[in-house]
């Protein structure tokens, strides 16, 4: 049923060409999925290298063919392009045109989780520390702002397909926490869609369109590095503070001072450094050893003027926890790398006056 409602949805957007194309969105290779979900379709557009001149009628206009097709009742169309829009402010850090933030209506706060290197530990962090915001009472949200490597689905354990009304997507709920993710809206056999380079659109609508409120913190697990949808993030949304999470190797501390750098010229306040996989905890004996060198980001913390929040060791159960789907902080709240995460929460939650 799912499939030829897909297909006869598919067969409507023939109709669709784009101002200043000459193929519809099938034949030039846009139509990256149709996900269809009871009655309700997703549809994500991904325009790559040739961002359409007016992506708002576009998307109306998909979304209203779409709506034409027997059988459906609401439509989400998602927009992504590696450029911005003709029309769409420019991307520049501080730039002149560079759109004013805004709060997100119904969040209290906005915490980015970022590094300048990739693989340091950005997502387990995001979960661990949304998680243990969570355990200090706080009405807890976190996105996936990795469009390209999306972690939450596999953080969380689900590959649940959010509820889709009208524009708003219907975050998932996991451990106590609202939970959205690129990954859950992308159909599996359709993964060639977020290949490339990234994406003002589609992050815009994981913080615009998802029904976020109310929260007291929204976390954002940050892809690594300082490309577009970094940009989008600061330039879309006011953010309380960035929290820069790195390795004590000294590569990955000059790489977290690119990735700080970034935010002290968007005016986003340094919350602090975490240290991720500061020691090494050997699983047989519980002795601890420094393999990395340890505390490296509590002195680049110092040289740059930020607070060092925290280390957190590099321990095999936090790993084999992400990766079964069921968070440290959540499945063993009593374990030391649990607290060492409930005692950063704890140093966040003060240092916004939560
Ligand atoms: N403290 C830790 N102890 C053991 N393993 C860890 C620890 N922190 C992270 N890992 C593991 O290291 C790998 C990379 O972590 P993670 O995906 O969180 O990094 P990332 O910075 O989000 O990566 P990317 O830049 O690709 O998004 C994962 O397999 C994760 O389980
Ligand atoms: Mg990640």
């Amino acid at each position: 049923m799912s499939d030829t409602l897909k297909k006869a949805v598919t067969e409507a957007l023939i109709s669709i060409i784009p101002e200043g194309s000459e193929q519809n969105i099938v034949e030039s290779g846009a139509l990256g999925a149709v996900i269809v979900d009871g009655d309700q379709v997703g549809i994500i557009l991904d325009f790559k290298d040739n961002a359409p001149h007016d992506v708002q009628t576009l998307r109306t206009l998909v979304e209203n063919t779409a709506k034409t097709v027997k059988g459906v009742s609401a439509v989400n169309v998602v927009v992504s392009a590696n450029k911005p829009q003709k029309e769409a402010p420019k991307m520049g850090v501080g730039g002149k045109s560079a759109p004013t933030p805004t709060n997100l209506p119904g969040v209290k706060h906005v915490i980015a989780v970022a590094s300048g290197k990739g693989g340091v530990g950005k997502s387990t962090t995001s979960i661990n520390l949304a998680l243990a915001l969570k355990a200090k009472g706080l009405k807890v949200g976190l996105m996936d702002a990795d469009i390209f490597g999306p972690s939450v689905p596999t953080l969380v354990g689900s590959d649940e397909k959010p509820g889709i009304k009208g524009k708003v997507i219907q975050p998932l709920e996991a451990y106590g926490i609202k939970v959205m993710s690129v990954g859950f809206l992308i159909d599996v056999d359709q993964p060639v869609v977020w290949r490339g380079p990234r994406v003002m659109g589609a992050t815009q609508q994981l913080l615009k369109d998802v029904a976020w409120e109310p929260l007291d913190v929204l976390v954002v697990d940050m892809p690594p590095g300082t490309g577009d949808v970094q940009l989008t993030m600061v330039q879309q949304a006011v953010i309380s503070g960035a929290v820069i999470v790195s390795t004590p190797q000294d590569l990955a501390l000059i790489d977290a001072r690119k990735g700080i750098t970034m935010f002290e010229k968007t005016d986003v306040p340094i919350l602090g450094i975490i240290e991720n996989m500061s020691s090494f905890i050997c699983p047989s004996c519980g002795s601890e050893s420094h393999i990395f060198g340890h505390g490296g980001a509590k002195e680049t913390a110092k040289t740059i003027g930020c607070d060092f929040l925290g280390g957190i060791p590099l321990h095999m159960s936090v790993r084999e926890s992400a990766d079964s789907g069921q968070p440290i902080v959540a499945c063993e709240p009593d374990n030391p790398i649990s607290k060492a995460y409930l005692e950063i929460a704890e140093t966040l939650k003060d240092k916004l006056s939560i």
